[in-house]
C-alpha cells in the first residue's frame, strides 16, 4: 500500500501576508482539489493534518500499480495547485505543494466514523515530503523502485530515521516515461536493448526500401521478437505511421486483427462494446460510427474510389470494426480492408506479431496485404517454424540467441555489475541458452525466493540465504518452480485458470471450482504471474498470464481428466454466453474435453458418455461454421474438418 502525504509549502507564513477569508480560500480549494485527484486515482484520502493531505492507495484492496497510482496522483495535486495561484488571483508562486509518498505496510484501524492509520509508510511520506523541494514529488525507496518503468527519477537526499538504523534513500521524480518499460517492471529492473545491432539495421534498412513488402522475424519464445520491433517502432521518425497488433488465441482466431488495424488507422472507430479493441467499456455512440464511416469514404474518394464503391468499402470497415460479420467474401473483403489502411497512410508500418497463431482466414488476409500493390511495410513476427506461404512472399529474419557474453552482460545489467558471483552468472548465461526472457525470469524466481534482495540504498545483494542449489535448463522448469513456490489457493487459480487459455474471464472460475479468487488473484497480479482485470472477447473482467509459457506449464500440470472434466465446465459457462464468439468457444471447449478424455474413461463426471460428448461438440463447431461461412470460409473448413474429427 502507498501513501501520500502533501503539504502546503511555508503556508503559515503565507497566511501573516494574507487575510484571514483569503487563507481559508486557498485552504478550502486546496483541499478540495486534492481529495478530488485522490479519488479520481483510485485513493482514499484518510486525514487532513493542518495544512497536509494525507491520502492511502491500495487500503480496500491492493494491486499491483498502488504505488504508481500514489505517484500519479502526487504530481497532478502539484499542477492543480501551481495552477491555484491564478484561479485565486494571487501571484505566481505564491501557492506551492510538496509531496511525499511511501509504500509499505500500514495498519488502518477503522472504529465507527474514526479511524487510524499507523505504520512506517505514514511516517516515511510525512518525512519524503519534508524534504521535498516546493513544487515536487519525492518517494521512498520501495515507490521508487515500484515505479522505475513509467517515471525517471533521481537521488534526492538520505535520509536518518528514528528507529532506523541505516540511512534512507529518498528520490525525487524528475519526468514521466513517455512509453513505460515492461519486463521485470514490477521490480523496477530494466536492461537496455543489447546484441541486435544487426538485425535492428537490417530492419530498419528494409522499411526504408521501396522494392520490399514484408519481414518475417522468426525466433522461438522469449528470444526476443517483442522486444526488437519494439525497439524498431521507437526508432521510427514520427511522420512515419506504425500500427502494432499482437495476436493471442483470441485476437488471432477472426478479423479481430483487422478491426484492430483500421481502429489505429482510423481513430474513433465504432467499437462493439465489450469487445477486444474496447478495453475502456467505452463503446462510440452509433452517429459516432457514422461519422467514422464517412471519414474513411471521403479519404477514399479523394484516392480516387467513386463515391458509391467509397461508401461500400467504408461500411466493410465498420463491420469488422464494430465486429459484425461482414456480408461479403474475402475476395471483396481484404481489398476493401486493405484499400482504407492505405488510405490513412500509404506507407505505413504494420506491425503483426506472433502470426503462427492467425487461422487460416486472417492469415489469408495478411498474404494478400503483403502482395498487393501499395508502399506499406508489413513487420511479421512468429514462432518457429516458418511459414512457408509468408516466408515465400517475405524476407525471413531469424533471431539467433543471443552470445553468452550478451547474456552474462544482460544479468549484470539487470542487477548491477558483479551482484551475481561470477560462477553463478556463468551458469545463468550458458543455461540460459541465449534467451533474454531465460534470465529475466531467473532473475525473477531469485527475487521472489530471497536469493537476491534489495539493500535499503537500492542496490541488490545475493545472498546465501535461498541459496539456489542448481540453475534450472529450460524456462518451462523456471516457471515450475514459480508455481511450486505459490500456496495451494493461487496455485489452483493459476492451474485451473489455464484451461480457458492465456486469458480467462474472472466470472468462469466459480465452474473451474473455485470459489473465492479475491485474495489469490491479489497475490497473482502483486507478484506478476497475472495481469488484469481488463477486457476481452467475452467479459470484462478477464485475467492473462505474464507469459504463454508460464500458462503452458501450469495447464501441463493437470492431468488429463481433470482437464477433460474443466474444459467441458467451463464450456458449459462459455454457453451461458450470446454470440458467434461464444458459439465457437464453447465446440472448441468441448472438443478440447473429448480428446483430453483418457482412453479408458467412458465419460465425464456428470454421467456424460464420451460419445455423446463428441457429438455435441460437433454440432457446436457445426453452428459456428455456418456464421463463418460467407466472410471466413477457410475458418468455417477448418470448424467443419474439426467437427468431422471427432
Ligand atoms: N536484445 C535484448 N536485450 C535486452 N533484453 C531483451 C532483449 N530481447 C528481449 N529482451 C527481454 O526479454 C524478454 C522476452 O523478450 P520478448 O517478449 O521480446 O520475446 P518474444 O520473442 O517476443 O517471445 P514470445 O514468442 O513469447 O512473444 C522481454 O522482457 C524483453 O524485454
Ligand atoms: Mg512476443
Amino acid at each position: 500500500m502507498s501513501v501520500v502525504f502533501a503539504d502546503l509549502a511555508d503556508f503559515t507564513a503565507l497566511s501573516e501576508r494574507l487575510d484571514a477569508e483569503d487563507v481559508a480560500r486557498v485552504q478550502d480549494t486546496y483541499f478540495s482539489l486534492a481529495s478530488e485527484v485522490v479519488a479520481a486515482h483510485g485513493g482514499q484520502v484518510e486525514k487532513f493534518i493542518g495544512d497536509a493531505v494525507m491520502a492511502t492507495f491500495g487500503t480496500e484492496r491492493s494491486a499491483d500499480d498502488d504505488a504508481e497510482r500514489a505517484v500519479r496522483a502526487g504530481l497532478r495535486i502539484v499542477d492543480a495547485v501551481d495552477r491555484l495561484d491564478r484561479r485565486l488571483r494571487l501571484a505566481d508562486g505564491t501557492v506551492r505543494v510538496r509531496v511525499g509518498v511511501d509504500t509499505g505496510e500500514v495498519v488502518v484501524t477503522r472504529r465507527g466514523s474514526t479511524w487510524r492509520v499507523t505504520g512506517d509508510a505514514a511516517n516515511t511520506a510525512a518525512r519524503l515530503q519534508a524534504v521535498a523541494e516546493p513544487g515536487t514529488v519525492v518517494l521512498g525507496d520501495e515507490t521508487a523502485f515500484a515505479v522505475a518503468h513509467a517515471y525517471v527519477v533521481s537521488p534526492a537526499r538520505v535520509l536518518h530515521l528514528k528507529g532506523k538504523s541505516a540511512p534512507v534513500q529518498s528520490w525525487a521524480v524528475t519526468a514521466e516515461r513517455a512509453e513505460p518499460r515492461r519486463g521485470l517492471r514490477l521490480h523496477g529492473l530494466a536492461a537496455p536493448f543489447l546484441g541486435r545491432d544487426e538485425q535492428l539495421a537490417r530492419l530498419a534498412a528494409f522499411l526504408d526500401a521501396d522494392d520490399a513488402r514484408a519481414v518475417l522475424v522468426v525466433a522461438p519464445p522469449g528470444a526476443g521478437k517483442t522486444r526488437l520491433v519494439d525497439e524498431l517502432a521507437a526508432r521510427l521518425t514520427p511522420d512515419r505511421a506504425c500500427w502494432t497488433v499482437r495476436l493471442n488465441l483470441d485476437l488471432g482466431r477472426g478479423y479481430e486483427a483487422v478491426a484492430s488495424l483500421l481502429a489505429q488507422a482510423w481513430p474513433g472507430a465504432p467499437s462493439s462494446g465489450g469487445g477486444p479493441l474496447d478495453p475502456d467499456g467505452t463503446s462510440s455512440a452509433p452517429a459516432d460510427a457514422d461519422a467514422w464511416e464517412t471519414r474513411v469514404a471521403a479519404a477514399l474518394e479523394r484516392g480516387g474510389h467513386d463515391a458509391a464503391a467509397a461508401r461500400r468499402v467504408a461500411g466493410l470497415c465498420a463491420d469488422v470494426v464494430a465486429g459484425r460479420t461482414p456480408e461479403a467474401v474475402p475476395a471483396d473483403l481484404y481489398p476493401a480492408w486493405t484499400a482504407a489502411l492505405d488510405a490513412a497512410a500509404p506507407r505505413a508500418v504494420w506491425v503483426v506479431e506472433d502470426v503462427h497463431l492467425a487461422a487460416p482466414d486472417l492469415h489469408a488476409f495478411l498474404r494478400h496485404a503483403v502482395t498487393a500493390d501499395g508502399d506499406r511495410h508489413l513487420v511479421l513476427t512468429s514462432r518457429p517454424p516458418v511459414d512457408p506461404a509468408l516466408a515465400s512472399d517475405a524476407a525471413v529474419v531469424p533471431l539467433e540467441p543471443l552470445s553468452v557474453a550478451d547474456s552474462r552482460r544482460l544479468v549484470d545489467e539487470l542487477l548491477g555489475t558483479g551482484v551475481v558471483p561470477g560462477e553463478y552468472a556463468d551458469g545463468v548465461a550458458v543455461a540460459s541458452g541465449g534467451n533474454p526472457l531465460f534470465v529475466e525470469e531467473l532473475v525473477r524466481s531469485w527475487i521472489q525466493s530471497g536469493v537476491l534482495v534489495r539493500r535499503p540504498t537500492g542496490a541488490w545483494a545475493f545472498t546465501s540465504a535461498g541459496h539456489p542449489a542448481e540453475v534450472p535448463t529450460t524456462v518451462h522448469a523456471i516457471y515450475q518452480g514459480q508455481l511450486d513456490a505459490l500456496p495451494r489457493a493461487a496455485r489452483s487459480v493459476v492451474e485451473r485458470g489455464s484451461v480457458p487459455g492465456t486469458t480467462f474471464p474472472l466470472d468462469a472460475l466459480p465452474s473451474l471450482g473455485v470459489d473465492d479468487a479475491g485474495e489469490p488473484l491479489a497475490d497473482l497480479t502483486r507478484g506478476g504471474l497475472l495481469v488484469g482485470p481488463h477486457t476481452d472477447a467475452v467479459s470484462t473482467r478477464a485475467y492473462t498470464y505474464r507469459h504463454a509459457l508460464l500458462r503452458d506449464t501450469a495447464y501441463g500440470s493437470l492431468g488429463r481428466r481433470r482437464r477433460a472434466e474443466l474444459h467441458a465446465r467451463f464450456a458449459r459457462w462459455l454457453e451461458g454466453l450470446e454470440g458467434p464468439v461464444a458459439t465457437e468457444l464453447v465446440g472448441t471447449h468441448l472438443a478440447h474435453a473429448y480428446d483430453s478424455l483418457p482412453t479408458t474413461a467412458a465419460g465425464l463426471e456428470d454421467g456424460t458418455a464420451s460419445g455423446d460428448l463428441a457429438a455435441e461438440a460437433a454440432t457446436w463447431l457445426d453452428r459456428a461454421a455456418t456464421t463463418h461461412l460467407v466472410a471466413s470460409p477457410q475458418r468455417s473448413a477448418a470448424l467443419l474438418d474439426r467437427a468431422l474429427a471427432l
